[in-house]
């Protein structure tokens, strides 16, 4: 059933360009008392309240939250589905942590059963943290791509996924082949593209994961599918490219290995892209490929600090991924708030409004979805989260006044969580509701 015209009033703050290219001022819009009015799935209006509330039917449901403020739902452009059960494991760098503790918990995903309840269980999450899209691994098991795209078709969310491609070097009970990944995958997209809310991404796990057969499957079905993406893992951790390096020698680097097989072009999204060198840059900007930020684990695992400085003075399309589970929250301000140290860290800074631009348009932009998600704007679908701005002790503690709504987010995203998320509103409807809240 279509949901009916709906209001919220609030402080409105939104981002619809990139402030680093354009400027904060031409990329960012702040109104402290402004309205959006939803039909059905999209946004139908967006303004200060002194023009929108004259021009509304009296009996419209409108949702009155002065002391919160709404931004777009947050995009998660780099997370698996699939290790939601094993986050928090104490174990070493990347290749002895996805050895120990992530492949092992893949292995349950044979069973739709536990798929569809993990599956379930991280939308919860998702939504409760204000996360309206996110571009996920599942396993290699086509179930487990079922399973999620299931349960996201019944909520009516815009949400991305695709079979893992994986035919060597993992355990057995999680490999495929070259011809039978090809095969499931083909269906999957026949089944799945475009349904709903819902796109698909052809998703090999990373290099060393798949056989050059494998990879030169990933690049076809980029090409006969035009409306796919790619998503894999990129130059996370210093052991991984050198065994990269060992198991693909004909080629210079890493990002050339997967740029031989087809798979770097502007549908491509590359995690974690940490030791880039020149060469890559440049090729990725070229093909304006997109990379996804994930500073929760990239500092858990010890992999290294993403450099925003050139990534940005490349041009490249960035978004933020928590990547559970390495990542230890679904939170977009648990996550914004670790970017923004891996910036200080190499004496740079990650402006708020850069920030918000990060969690929430440059994120759709990543995925290709800017034309429908990531900003307050007439017309796109109805994703936004209601947050409020005293939603931890330690915002409500803080005594000095912001300065300006600039500092007000930044204050919100290093002293905020998933408390501070008060409703979630996806495709017009309130998915979530902070469960202690009272909200008129
Ligand atoms: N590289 C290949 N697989 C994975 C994974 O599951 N997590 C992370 N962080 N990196 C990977
Ligand atoms: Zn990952």
């Amino acid at each position: 059933s279509s949901p009916g015209r709906r209001a919220w009033r609030a402080q409105l703050a939104h981002c619809i360009d990139d402030p680093a290219q354009v400027g904060g001022d031409a990329a960012f819009e702040y109104l402290p008392d402004g309205v959006i009015v939803t039909q059905g799935e999209y946004i139908e209006a967006v303004g200060p309240a002194d023009r929108i509330i004259p021009e509304l039917s009296p009996d419209i449901e409108l949702h009155h939250l002065p002391e919160a403020i709404i931004t777009p739902g947050f995009v998660d452009t780099h997370v698996h589905y699939s290790q939601l059960g094993m986050m928090g494991a104490y174990a070493g760098e990347l290749l002895t942590w996805l050895e120990e503790a992530a492949l092992p918990a893949e292995m349950a995903f044979a069973d739709p059963v536990h798929a569809r309840s993990i599956a379930e269980g991280f939308l919860d999450d998702l939504l409760a943290n204000g996360t309206t899209t996110a571009l996920v691994f599942p396993t290699v098991h086509p179930e487990s791509v079922d399973a999620f795209f299931e349960a996201a078709l019944h909520r009516n969310l815009r949400m991305i996924t695709g079979k893992v491609l994986m035919d060597q070097n993992a355990p057995t009970g999680l490999m495929d082949t070259a011809a039978e990944s090809e095969r499931q995958t083909r269906d999957l997209i026949e089944r799945w593209q475009g349904r709903g809310r819902l796109g698909y991404a052809v998703t090999p796990r990373f290099a060393l994961t798949s056989s050059r057969e494998q990879l030169a499957v990933a690049g076809r079905l980029l090409e006969a599918f035009p409306d796919v993406l790619l998503h894999t893992h990129l130059c996370e951790n210093a052991d991984e490219i050198t065994a990269v390096a060992q198991a693909f020698p004909e080629y210079d680097d890493y990002l050339s290995v997967y740029r031989a097989h087809g798979l770097v072009g502007d549908r491509s999204v590359f995690a974690h892209s940490i030791h880039l060198n020149a060469a890559d840059y440049q090729c990725l900007a070229h093909h304006d490929a997109a990379v996804a930020f994930c500073p929760m684990s990239n500092l858990a695992l010890g992999s290294g600090l993403f450099d925003l400085r050139r990534a940005t003075e490349h041009r490249l399309r960035i978004g933020l991924g928590t990547d559970i589970g390495a990542g230890n929250s679904l939170s977009q301000l648990r996550c914004v708030d670790e970017a923004h140290k891996v910036c200080k860290l190499q004496g740079q800074s990650l402006e708020p409004i850069q920030a918000l631009y990060l969690m929430t348009l440059g994120g759709a932009r990543a995925l290709r979805l800017d034309q429908r998600i990531g900003s307050l704007t007439t017309g796109r679908e109805a994703d936004f989260v209601i947050l409020d701005l005293e939603g931890t002790p330690a915002l409500r503690h803080r005594s000095v006044p912001p300065r300006d709504i600039s500092e007000r987010l930044f204050t919100l995203f290093v002293l905020g969580d998933d408390r501070c998320v008060q409703q979630t509103v996806a495709g017009g409807v309130i998915v979530h509701n902070r469960p202690s809240a009272s909200v008129s």
